[in-house]
């Protein structure tokens, strides 16, 4: 039998089927609420349980009140009332199962690959700049990859994969396969989009391939012409890890991004930015208080930046991000 979910002080309710998760209901039901990882990792869909009891294979049982309900996990034995950060009206999520193809990967650095897939004869990608895939493994398990190319180019979808040590997609699977291939892919998921309707200036923070879902985001700001100012301050340890710098330096040199690249292990020759890049952004930005921060990647970056930028002025409301955690 269906529980039914109440939203805390409005009059959004929704129901949720047996063995379905909050997370999951809502986006059926047409709300968005915050996530990312969507396996109890990042906490980005915390909130508060106010009424009722669930249970998540990450938190045990959970039992009002309690302040720390990971959504994306929590399935209820009881109607239940929660307290999401955010929650707002969405289209229904048309996600959809593909068999992609691979088309071509490069290696731009020595431990980065772009995997470029292309999608079946006919078929369109629908996502939004910033969100991510999942791939299927040959185990059955999945691996979460943001889209690097803007929306409008729908045919494929461009990869950064990072290569783990000991990683069974990013360094066992992307070494076997070849072009012709095919890939199982789930999407779209994800909350990390520039919000519509803001003119606020935003501040891009991306570490390695965090800056997959930024390149989604400026190409696509690009295209629409977008006039909202974007600053991009791109972090790693030494130079040659900012893999596509020629292509942030384009966007700076056309006027439309202001591009920082930051360097926690530089060498001599570097005459650019050093340390964390989230410092970088401190020291540049007197206030934070009328900006929106997206950051992506490393997640001790993302939880740093948000608990520091908060601290300088930003409203926690105008923080964003997508933790690239492990996802296997
Ligand atoms: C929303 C989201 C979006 C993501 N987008 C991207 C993306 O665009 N590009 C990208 O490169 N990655 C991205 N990731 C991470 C990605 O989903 C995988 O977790 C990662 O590539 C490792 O998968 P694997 O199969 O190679 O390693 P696994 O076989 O899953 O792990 C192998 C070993 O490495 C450890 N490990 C796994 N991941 C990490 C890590 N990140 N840091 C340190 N140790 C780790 C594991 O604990 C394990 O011991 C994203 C994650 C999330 C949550
Ligand atoms: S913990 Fe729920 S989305 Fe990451």
């Amino acid at each position: 039998m269906d529980t039914r979910i109440s939203v805390a002080d409005s009059d959004i309710t929704f129901p949720c089927a047996p063995g379905e998760t909050v997370l999951d209901a809502a986006e059926r039901a047409g709300y968005a609420v915050p996530y990312s990882c969507r396996k109890g990792v990042c906490a980005s869909c915390e909130g508060h349980l106010v009424a009722g009891e669930g249970r998540s294979p990450v938190q045990g049982t959970v039992v009002a009140p309690a302040e720390r309900a990971l959504l994306c996990c929590l399935r209820p034995d009881t109607d239940l009332t929660i307290a999401p950060r955010r929650i707002e009206r969405r289209d229904p999520v048309a996600r959809r199962t593909l068999d992609a193809s691979v088309y071509r990967i490069t290696q731009p650095a020595a431990d980065v690959s772009i995997l470029q897939l292309r999608l079946p004869a006919g078929v369109r990608a629908k996502f939004r700049a910033g969100q991510y895939l999942q791939i299927e493994l040959e185990d059955g398990t999945r691996r979460n990859y943001s889209m690097a190319n803007a929306p409008h180019e729908n045919d494929s979808v461009q990869l950064h994969v990072r290569h783990v040590p000991g990683g069974r997609f990013s360094e066992g699977m992307l070494g076997r396969i070849a072009k012709g291939d095919k890939l199982r892919i789930e999407l779209p998921f994800g909350e990390f989009t520039l919000r519509e309707g803001s003119d606020r200036p935003a501040v891009l923070l991306a570490t390695g391939t965090g800056f997959a879902p930024v390149k989604s985001i400026v190409e696509d700001a690009i295209k629409r012409r977008l006039e909202r100012p974007l600053h991009l301050y791109w972090g790693a340890r030494r130079a040659e890890d900012l893999y596509l710098t020629a292509l942030a330096q384009k966007w700076h040199d056309s006027g439309r991004v202001k591009f920082v690249p930051v360097l926690s292990e530089a060498d001599e020759a570097w005459t650019g930015r050093h340390g964390f890049v989230h410092e970088a952004v401190l020291e540049d930005f007197a206030s934070l208080a009328e900006y929106e921060v997206y950051a992506c990647g490393n997640p001790s970056m993302t939880s740093a930046a948000r608990g520091t930028f908060v601290k300088a002025g930003l409203p926690e409301d105008n923080f964003f991000s997508d933790a690239f955690v492990h996802t296997g």
